[in-house]
């Protein structure tokens, strides 16, 4: 009995998991185990005998239960201290931060753009950044031979050989927008076309994609006289403080008469300030719709009449911003879009404010 004692006490201690220990118990007390197999010769012995081995068998039955009842609970928290130890979690840490992306200037400033003019009642248009011909050029009243076409570097898809279709072009400018509105909508009109334009050209202040705003006023009785307005409220909102602007005599194929258009600047400190100082910086061409451009989009001279500008976008990032280099704007360098860009959540309005 000392043997059978000795084997299972030690057995159970040295158990690795719970089906092991189960094992054990089924060959020591289970059933068929080999203590139960002892009760069972009791009924062989002599009274004197069963009277030693009776209570001595008992005992070792409980011990062998005892064992194993704490080895079990050894095992479950054995289990639960290494688990405890691999979910292990500092609460007291700061928390970590995730990343969040920005708003690329050139979107906060549509984006401005667009509140901007939506207050004045201008909705916003969009057309193809790969035009034909006749949109881009000929329906602004660019004819073939006009220098403005050779001035525009102009970039042209390739036909295939034998296809002798005039090529399409990248569109040089965000006009062509006002063709296919006047078309679709026919007058009045009052939107602003903000988008994509391209020209092969490459330095400091240029890139051969960049970004322009449209604007288009058609009606009965619209003249120079709000377009000036237009264009004074739209800067004063858009730069937060009162902007003088300067309307120059120029020339444009789609305008008559045309206009480019200064703002008032300062160049003290070596940095530009808008809205302060008496220099002046052009940044738009504007003008009445030329009449042969009212008919190319479908609308009658003699009945409407309307201005148009067009400004660069990137432009008037720059200056609202001041950011040196319009290269930089496309490099996607996340150092520059980090420092440069505008919260995710913060969407321009002209209540809420144009920007943080
Ligand atoms: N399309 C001109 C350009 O890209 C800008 C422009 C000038 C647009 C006068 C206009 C306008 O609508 O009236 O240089």
């Amino acid at each position: 009995m000392e043997d059978l004692r000795n084997k299972y006490i030690e057995a159970i201690a040295a158990a690795a998991d719970e089906p092991a220990l189960e094992e054990l118990r089924v060959q020591a007390v289970g059933k068929k185990g080999e203590v139960s197999l002892k009760m069972r010769e009791l009924g062989k012995m002599t009274p004197e005998e069963r009277q030693v081995a009776g209570p001595a068998l008992n005992a070792l039955k409980d011990e062998i239960n005892s064992a194993l009842a704490a080895k079990k609970a050894a095992l479950a928290d054995a289990a639960l201290d290494a688990r405890l130890k691999t979910e292990w979690l500092d609460v007291t840490l700061p928390g970590r931060n995730r990343r969040q992306g920005t708003i690329h200037p050139v979107s906060q400033v549509m984006d401005e753009v667009t509140a901007i003019f939506a207050d004045m009642g201008f909705a916003v248009a969009e057309g193809p950044q790969i035009e034909t011909d006749w949109y881009n050029f000929d329906a602004l009243n660019i004819p073939g031979h006009h220098p403005a076409r050779a001035e525009m570097d102009t970039f042209y898809t390739h036909r295939a050989e034998g296809d002798n279709r005039p090529p399409h072009v990248l569109r040089t400018h965000t006009s062509p927008v006002q063709i296919r509105t006047m078309e679709k909508t026919g007058a009045p009109i009052r939107i602003i076309c903000p988008g994509r334009v391209y020209r092969a050209d490459y330095d400091q202040t240029h890139t051969p994609m960049f970004h322009q705003v449209e604007g288009l006023a058609l009606g009965k009785d619209i003249s120079m006289a709000n377009l000036k307005w237009v264009l004074e409220e739209f800067f004063s909102a858009f730069f937060g403080t009162h902007v003088e602007t300067r309307f120059r005599a120029s020339h444009f194929p789609f305008t008559e008469p045309s206009a480019e258009v200064d703002i008032q600047c300062s160049w003290e400190g070596g940095t530009v300030k808008v809205g302060e100082g008496d220099d002046w910086l052009e940044v738009l061409g504007s003008g009445m719709v030329h009449p042969k451009v009212l008919e190319a989009g479908g609308i009658d001279p003699n009945e409407y009449q309307g201005f148009a500008f067009g400004m660069g976008i990137d432009r008037i990032a720059m200056l609202k911003y001041g950011i040196p280099d319009l290269r930089a704007f496309f490099d996607s360098d996340l150092r520059w879009l980090r420092h440069y860009g505008f919260a995710p959540l913060d969407q321009p309005t002209l209540h809420g404010g144009l920007s943080r």
